[in-house]
């Protein structure tokens, strides 16, 4: 696992100018495939734990490093990871693969480390609709329970990665500023996240929106502690991770065949799909340790179980060929 330092040291970067005018792109890239999780939290009907388990080993097999495996939140909310104990047990521990898992409160951070989690993450939002929405309380409240959970991470020396949702707009609320996103990201940074994932959860944003919110998160945090995680609603997700990466962002967050969305943001869409963000990489010279073809199988395996056509355009056209 990566945990980088600062923007400017990370030797991966091609560039050291500052970030208002990097134009030149990382030479290597984290993906953090979330399809497992936020891909299956999503769908209209309960996957079996036994396919989870398969998809995360193709994915670990495929060379992705970071797989999130699953959620311990409460089944009553998200039925769809109500089996997180039977997979986090079942799947195969790849030894340079970590398999972080969403922990809202201090209840679901003792569930996982019970159940084997090495990694968690918090997840918080810039706006205070879909902060009750999604978690049940404001934001501030929402900060007291990160607190709390990682104070019991520090304890067990788990690292800890904060989301920030809304962070280019919300379902309830509309425009959100890019400083509340930013005051949100430093406060996750400064509890002691090692990464700091920003969501754009309703897939609304453009390459105009991301660079002025990024503008205003890389003043709070380093550039090099930052990941994206965009939703592709409006066909903008891969279009925004170029942007992203001009700004000096190395870690991108995506989903296997596109799979997914929030259940407490309707009508959002997957993920960008992470075929076609890898295929993208591979143009661009980036290297991310992701064999393409494994990893397509992995989204054919998983679309075939769902019974669905895959997301990716890039398993699409390869199809096609
Ligand atoms: P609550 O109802 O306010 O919780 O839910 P509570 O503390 O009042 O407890 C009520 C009941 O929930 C109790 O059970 C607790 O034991 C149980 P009862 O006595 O009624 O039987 N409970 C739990 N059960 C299991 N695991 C737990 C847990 N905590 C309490 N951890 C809570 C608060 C946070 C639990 C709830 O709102 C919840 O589970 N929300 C999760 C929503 C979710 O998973 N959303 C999707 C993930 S976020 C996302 O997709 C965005 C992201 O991808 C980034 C982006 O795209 O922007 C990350
Ligand atoms: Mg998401």
């Amino acid at each position: 696992m990566w945990i980088l330092k600062e923007f400017g040291t990370f030797s991966g970067y091609k560039s050291k100018t500052s970030v208002a005018v990097a134009h030149s792109l990382p030479e290597q890239v984290k993906i953090v495939e979330v399809g497992p999780r936020d891909g299956l939290q999503n769908e209209k009907v309960i996957v079996p734990a036994d396919v989870k388990i398969q998809l995360i080993n193709l994915l670990s097999e495929a060379g992705l490093s970071v797989v999130e495996a699953t959620s311990f939140v409460s089944p009553k909310w998200v039925p769809q990871m109500a089996d997180q104990k039977e997979v986090m047990q079942g799947i195969r521990k790849y030894p340079n693969v970590s398999y972080p898992v969403l922990t809202p409160n201090l209840q679901g951070f003792e569930s996982a480390l019970k159940a084997g989690a090495g990694e968690v993450a918090i997840f918080g939002a810039a706006s205070e609709m879909f902060s009750k929405k999604n978690i049940n309380c404001s934001i501030d409240e929402s900060l007291q329970r990160f607190e709390e959970v990682m104070k019991a991470a520090k304890d067990s020396s788990i690292p800890v990665r904060g989301y920030v949702s809304c962070v280019l707009g919300c379902p309830y609320e509309g425009n959100v500023s890019p400083i509340k996103v930013a005051e949100v990201a430093k406060k996750l940074y400064s509890m002691g996240c090692y990464e700091i994932s920003l969501g754009d959860t309703i897939g609304i944003g453009t390459p105009g929106s991301m660079r002025e919110m990024l503008t205003a998160v890389i003043k709070e945090v380093p550039v090099s502690a930052l990941a994206v995680h965009c939703h592709d609603t409006y066909g903008q997700a891969l279009v925004n991770i170029f942007a992203a990466l001009q700004m000096g962002i190395c870690t991108v967050d995506s989903s296997v065949a596109g799979l997914g969305g929030c259940p407490y943001a309707k009508g959002a869409s997957g993920n960008v799909a992470t075929e076609d963000v890898v295929y993208m990489l591979n143009g661009l010279g980036i290297h991310t340790g992701v064999d393409l073809a494994k990893l397509l199988e992995a989204g054919a395996y998983i679309c075939k179980a769902l019974k669905r056509k895959t997301s990716s355009k890039v398993a699409q056209a390869s199809c096609k060929l």
